[in-house]
């Protein structure tokens, strides 16, 4: 048999009480599994968790390791890990800055590593771990050069993680773009042309919404015979 049900599992949403990750302890949550969800904003957290119902909440920040160490402490042990906290540097190579430039670094790849880090030992054998990784640098974006290469070394990290952590596996969910509030810097009237562009220049013809990848993580969670897989879920953006 080559799926095992969530149901009684506990997960770990890193980065869920908004977008993906809340999704994701949504529909983990429906199938049955103990959620806990973590992030930086205790308000946001609380929230969510008002949306959600039974889940627990703590906060973290994953730039900070003795924050990330601080969240897994008390965990005895957890069936799967997911890692969604992501941050853009968008911008020309001229006009970026390096602050803009390490913190996009520094959550998206630093912070996905320590969460595995001190999660990893805790995981159970079956566990599994999903990294959120995002279309821009699979496809080459002008201006994106930063995010770009943020996200192809979150695809490079999750395959060899998936060796070194083996038998646990280790996922990587490649997201296109997804209608969440982590376009919100962007003003409403803006966004939503930037939206329809983009719905129209993808073969679905629409963007994403956060259950079409949450319904792609709880898969990898699920299948046990899946490990060190880049999955794609961007509607055919990459085509
Ligand atoms: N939306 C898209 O179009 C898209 C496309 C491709 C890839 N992705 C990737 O998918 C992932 C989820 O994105 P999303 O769209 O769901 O974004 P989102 O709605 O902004 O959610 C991001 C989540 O991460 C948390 N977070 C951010 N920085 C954190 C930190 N330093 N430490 C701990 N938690 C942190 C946020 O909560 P707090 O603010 O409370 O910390 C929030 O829960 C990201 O890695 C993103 O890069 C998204």
């Amino acid at each position: 048999m080559s799926t095992k049900n969530l149901a009684g599992q506990h997960v770990v949403v890193v980065g869920g009480s908004s977008g993906i990750g809340k999704a994701v302890a949504a529909q983990a949550l429906a199938a049955g599994a103990r959620v806990t969800i973590a992030s930086r904003s205790a308000e946001k957290l609380a929230a969510a968790a008002g949306e959600l119902g039974d889940v627990a909440t703590a906060v973290v920040d994953v730039t900070d390791e003795e924050s990330v160490r601080a969240l897994f402490a008390p965990i005895e042990s957890l069936d799967h890990l997911v890692v969604c906290p992501g941050d853009m540097a968008n911008g020309s190579v001229y006009e970026v800055s390096a602050e803009s430039i390490r913190a996009c670094l520094d959550t998206k790849l630093v912070g996905q590593l320590l969460s595995v880090r001190h999660a990893g030992k805790k995981l159970t054998p079956e566990g599994s771990i999903v990294l959120l990784a995002g279309a821009g640098g699979y496809k080459p974006f002008a201006e994106l050069s930063v995010t770009a290469a943020a996200n192809v070394g979150i695809g490079a990290m999750g395959r060899s993680l998936a060796l070194e952590l083996a038998p646990i596996r280790v996922n990587v969910v490649v997201a296109g773009l997804i209608d969440t509030p982590l376009w919100d810097f962007i003003p409403e009237s803006d966004r939503a042309a930037f939206f329809e562009h983009t719905a129209k220049t993808t073969p679905v013809g629409r963007i994403g919404q956060p259950a079409d990848v949450a319904a792609s993580v709880i898969h990898l969670l699920e299948n046990t015979f899946v490990s060190g897989a880049l999955v794609h879920v961007d509607g055919g953006a990459l085509l």
